[in-house]
């Protein structure tokens, strides 16, 4: 059975029984900044699973384009995947234990033909918060799964809850025994040694957990399940593997054929990330250096690296997107009408990713000769690790290149170096959240007018379509976003600075008024997001050069800022330029 198939015969199975089937909600989550893509279907319905009425009514099923990153370096085995698609079902306050179990296991065995006999479940086993749970092993009982085929677990294998906080439950999970023998006495479906595979998860959701770790029960019973779409084809299949399915099998031979080195893993990672990144960029993702941008650009990144080390024509890439979109279409129309697209973004991040090689290998020449000057045969962590963070030059290619020339390197001290940096950059994302104009000590104060400042510069130098599009201040520094079609050329920059440093040594006098909304936008004032503001708004004047709506604070008088300095200037997104810069 081809997945389309598995897909079509399970929103049919629960259209018959009384289900609404929804559309997938796309794997960039609509208005919610706080996680980075849907990893699972029942993200877009939290507020229905906590109460809220769903105008499909109380039984949903679709499935949903799914997004899983914690193991992206694992993709190259045979079985992890970082997009994926989850079959799901839903009862908002309707159905529970008895008739989901009841419903699964008919799904599995009679309408995927699964024998009863390969099916094993797992059971919540109990603890403090929540009773065991003998009300699932009864259903199953009922169902036709005998005793010895029903397990109980804790937490770690039987509870479901996306993160921290928010609705959860125990479930009973669903095992295919791929026939497989025991790995030990003792093997069980808690066990990864490959002989059950899980299927499908039932979540019973009528908890919720604060952050503090206590739970309270939901409004309503809920039954929330995921199946995953690759791992019961590649299973009904009788494949190894999901790159021996229909999904992945075109574009693995492809990648054999083009190979002039074979490494399966290899054909594997550019398989799976090349599928990750069509479904991102579809969902309107663009590469980027933060959070989702980021994602996908380590995913292409990644990419370009394993057809690299295949000695693959990177010209070829195009044709290989033809083909994977042909592969897909039939799953995932969308793909087609953004078909151009899609080979424009993944092109452009690869020619990039190019140069930064090449970059990066000139660089690292350059060490290993100074090393052979110098007798030594290690590269340092430091090295390595200024490779990776200045060149972009990932510490796995230096390990490559060092081989090959018979040097070694210190990935522990990499390593430390490597925490030591991510930890800073946590601090930061954290801080990030806290908002861009929060601060207000003295430095920041200060950078914050030199914002207005050069937001006025720059429409005067480059021209008035230049707005503003995010900003970001640290103690540091500042970092300045805008709409602009070109790479600033020196002269701009140096005008700009220029232009940013005539007004400070001017001592411009900065002044605050209030206004209705209206009356402030007639007067010119510049605003980055007119609808976020009420009505009255501050809006802050410097000298005759720049006026804008903007909560605070400001320094009274723009001498007091310093010297103004562009540190740089790069691509933040399509049509959109980013200027770092400080006050010395
Ligand atoms: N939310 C559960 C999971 O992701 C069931 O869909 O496994």
């Amino acid at each position: 059975m081809k997945a389309i198939e598995i897909r079509n015969k399970y929103l049919n199975f629960f259209k018959k029984h009384g289900h609404a089937v929804i559309p997938s909600s796309p794997l960039i989550p609509e208005n919610d900044p706080s996680v980075l893509f849907t990893t699972a279907g029942m993200q877009p319905l939290v507020p229905y699973l906590l109460g809220e009425k769903h105008p499909e009514g109380k039984r949903l099923t679709d499935y949903q384009k799914c997004l899983r990153t914690n193991d992206i370096d694992e993709v190259g085995d045979n079985r992890h995947l970082t997009y994926f698609e989850m079959l799901g079902n839903w009862s908002l306050g309707d159905y529970f234990k008895e008739e989901s179990i009841a419903m699964s296991f008919e799904f599995l065995t009679k309408e995927l033909q699964i024998p009863a006999d390969k099916i094993s479940v797992t059971c919540f086993a109990g603890d403090e918060d929540c009773p065991r749970d003998e009300i699932t092993a009864n259903c199953w009982k009922k169902a036709g799964i005998p005793e010895d085929r029903i397990y109980y677990f804790g937490k770690d294998d039987n509870w479901w809850i996306a993160g921290e906080e928010g609705p959860c439950g125990p479930d009973t999970e669903m095992f295919y025994d791929t026939g497989k023998p025991k790995c030990s006495p003792n093997c069980n479906p808690s066990c990864g040694c490959g002989k059950y595979v899980e299927i499908w998860n039932n979540v019973f959701m009528e908890y919720f957990k604060t952050k503090d770790g206590k739970y309270t029960k939901l409004k309503q019973q809920n039954v929330d399940t995921g199946l995953g779409l690759e791992r019961m084809t590649m299973l009904l299949q009788g494949k190894e593997t999901p790159f021996d399915t229909e999904l992945f099998k075109p574009v693995m031979d492809k990648l054999l054929e083009l190979a002039k080195v074979d490494d399966i893993a290899s054909r594997r990672i550019v398989a799976e990330h090349l599928r990750a990144s069509m479904m991102i960029i579809v969902d309107g993702g663009v590469p980027s250096n933060v959070d989702r941008g980021y994602i996908l650009r380590r995913l292409i990144r990644r990419m370009t690296r394993h057809m690299r080390k295949l000695q693959i024509d990177l010209n070829s890439l195009g044709d290989i997107i033809d083909l994977n979109i042909e592969t897909l279409k039939e799953m995932y129309p969308e793909l087609v009408a953004k078909k151009e697209n899609i080979k424009k973004v993944i092109i452009e991040e690869k020619d990039k990713f190019e140069k930064t090689l090449e970059r990066g290998e000139r660089e690292f020449n350059k060490i290993a000769t100074r090393l052979k000057n110098e007798n030594k045969d290690t590269i340092s962590g430091q090295d390595l690790f200024n490779l990776y963070e200045t060149y972009g030059f990932p510490p796995e290619v230096t390990a490559d290149c060092a081989s090959e020339q018979g040097l070694k390197v210190d990935t522990s001290e990499f390593d430390r170096l490597f925490k030591e940096h991510q930890e800073k950059s946590r601090m930061g994302s954290e801080q990030k959240f806290k908002g861009g104009l929060s601060g207000n000590g003295e430095m920041e104060t200060k950078y914050h007018t030199a914002t207005h400042l050069l937001n006025a510069a720059l429409k005067q130098v480059i021209g008035k379509d230049v707005h503003q599009k995010g900003s970001n201040i640290t103690p540091e520094r500042m970092r300045f976003d805008f709409s602009c079609d070109h790479k600033l050329t020196d002269e701009e920059k140096q005008k700009v600075e220029n232009l940013v440093n005539e007004w400070i040594e001017e001592g411009l006098t900065v002044t605050v008024q209030e206004m209705k909304k209206e009356d402030a936008l007639k007067s010119g004032a510049e605003c980055m997001f007119i609808e976020k503001y009420p009505d009255i708004v501050t809006v802050y004047t410097i000298g005759d050069v720049s006026k804008e709506l903007c909560g605070g604070p400001h320094v009274k008088n723009t001498k007091e800022l310093g010297k103004f300095k562009i540190k740089k200037e790069e691509a933040s997104s399509a049509g959109v330029r980013r200027i770092k810069a400080i006050l010395e």
